[in-house]
């Protein structure tokens, strides 16, 4: 299993490595047989999953909900639950306890917490108490208001070197990485050479020592104009369209279900089957089974 050591390995050996958002249990079983060493349950689930225009609306319960689906459908992946708006900004004790039921109940690994302040000294607890802590600097979408929008952050002097300063200090109370998220890019590779730990960069540039991308963006299946630092390496909007057009289609012409698609009664294959397909009907004892199992 892929854990906080093998990050700080990858970096140590100069080896990027891939972060991928996942919701669900199904997701979640693709990317880690895919060999994906870190899945990152993102509060960004409230707008991709949940269709709310920011990530302050999800609670910590439908955060739980997904994450242990997640941890279902996972084996070697280290898991990370990203604590949501109003689960650690009432008090450090707030945050052990939301923290410890992503552990708990949820399967995860770690949890990720955004922005600097505040955040750093939570970080040193959580750390202090065995739960690895993922920090996240730049454009921190809880503070979606406070920034006037999902807007680039560290364009100026003073806010790169208060990134600089944060990420620091969230080395230093133990963080074992750091998301670097809508910055310049020369602000996240300073940042990458200025501390140890491995960074993760989203529309942060190249000189990250990881990457991370939204599962959907990255499957096209977000539709809509992508942000600019999204690549899109499929198309599955557009796909998933023509398949349930295509079944809508045989479903008003007659021509699924074939049959393929049918049970027999009394074990006895349908009169349509040829002699092999019925034994093998007769054998297999169906199981009737939703999805591929
Ligand atoms: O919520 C999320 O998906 C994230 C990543 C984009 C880093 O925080």
């Amino acid at each position: 299993m892929t854990t906080v050591l093998d990050l700080q390995r990858f970096k140590d050996e100069h080896r990027r490595f891939a972060v991928i958002t996942a919701y669900d249990f199904l997701s979640a079983r693709i990317l880690d047989e895919a060999g994906i060493p870190v899945l990152l349950v993102g509060d960004s689930l409230g707008m991709v999953m949940l269709g709310h225009p920011t990530t302050l609306p999800v609670t910590l319960d439908e955060m739980l909900h997904h994450a242990k689906a997640v941890a279902r459908g996972s084996r070697q992946a280290l898991l990370v639950g990203d604590m949501p708006f109003m689960s650690y900004h009432v008090s450090t004790e707030q945050a052990i306890t939301s923290a410890g039921r992503f552990v708990q109940e949820g399967g995860m690994h770690a949890v990720k917490l955004e922005g600097g302040g505040r955040v750093v000294e939570i970080t040193r607890r959580l750390t202090e108490l065995g739960i690895p802590v993922m920090g996240h600097l730049g454009l921190t979408p809880q503070f979606v208001h406070q920034m006037g929008g999902f807007k680039v952050q560290g364009k100026s002097r003073a806010q790169a070197d208060r990134i600089l300063a944060d990420a620091k200090a969230l080395e230093q109370a133990g963080a074992f990485s750091l998301v670097l998220e809508g910055t310049p890019a020369e602000l996240a590779a300073r940042v990458t050479g200025a501390v140890g730990i491995p960074t993760i960069g989203i529309g942060a540039g190249a000189g990250t020592d990881g990457q991370v991308l939204v599962f959907h963006d990255l499957l096209g299946i977000t539709t809509g104009k992508a942000p600019k630092f999204v690549k899109r390496y499929a198309n599955l909007a557009d796909e998933m369209t023509r398949a349930v057009t295509r079944f809508a289609q045989e479903v008003g012409n007659g021509t699924f279900p074939g049959p393929e698609h049918e049970y027999a009664a009394n074990g006895a294959a349908p009169a349509s089957h040829d002699a092999a397909a019925a034994s093998e009907h007769k054998e297999a004892r169906e199981e009737v089974k939703y999805g591929a199992g």
